[in-house]
């Protein structure tokens, strides 16, 4: 595979086990916050990330190229609430929907084929990803600050599958 676009793809990895720790971290502060139900939510979000890594860690060895590792940074351990969770979980889909894109242009610019087909899987859940972040926030959203509404979409979010 061509070296800079090699390097892309370990960057998503990378980019991939920051979202991981990051929602393993907003994760942590629901629980902690006593929203056992977001914090499920947001738990089964963070081991969807490393579905991501898996999925790319196997692209590049099927292409008999390898994996290289970077450092990840430490995420953030407070919140001003839990729509502010959502808020930045909403923000940070968006700039991973940026990266995949940039991901596809590269490819393509290349001339890998068997990339861009490959990447094709991320654009689409992209989209999934914004739409189930976004959909939890304009609930939140309509909720306002009603305890009640509140504990009911815990109870609900915490029955994801
Ligand atoms: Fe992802
Ligand atoms: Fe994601």
């Amino acid at each position: 595979m061509d070296k800079k676009l090699l390097k892309q793809l370990n960057d998503q990895i990378n980019k991939e086990m920051d979202s991981m720790y990051v929602y393993f971290a907003m994760a942590a502060y629901l629980e902690a916050n006593n929203w056992p139900g977001f914090g499920a939510w947001m738990q089964k979000q963070s081991t969807e990330e490393m579905g991501h890594v898996m999925k790319i860690y196997r692209f590049i060895n099927d292409r008999g190229d390898q994996v290289v590792l970077d450092s990840i940074e430490k995420p953030a351990a407070t919140y001003k609430s839990v729509k502010d969770v959502f808020q930045k979980a909403l923000a940070h889909e968006k700039k991973i929907t940026v990266s995949i894109n940039k991901l596809v242009d590269a490819a393509r610019a290349s001339d890998d084929k068997a990339t861009e087909i490959f990447l094709q899987w991320f654009v689409t859940e992209q989209v999934e990803e914004e739409k189930s972040v976004g959909d939890v926030l304009t609930a939140l959203e309509m909720v306002k600050d009603a305890p009640g509404a509140l504990i009911m979409l815990d109870h609900q979010l915490g029955a994801r599958q």
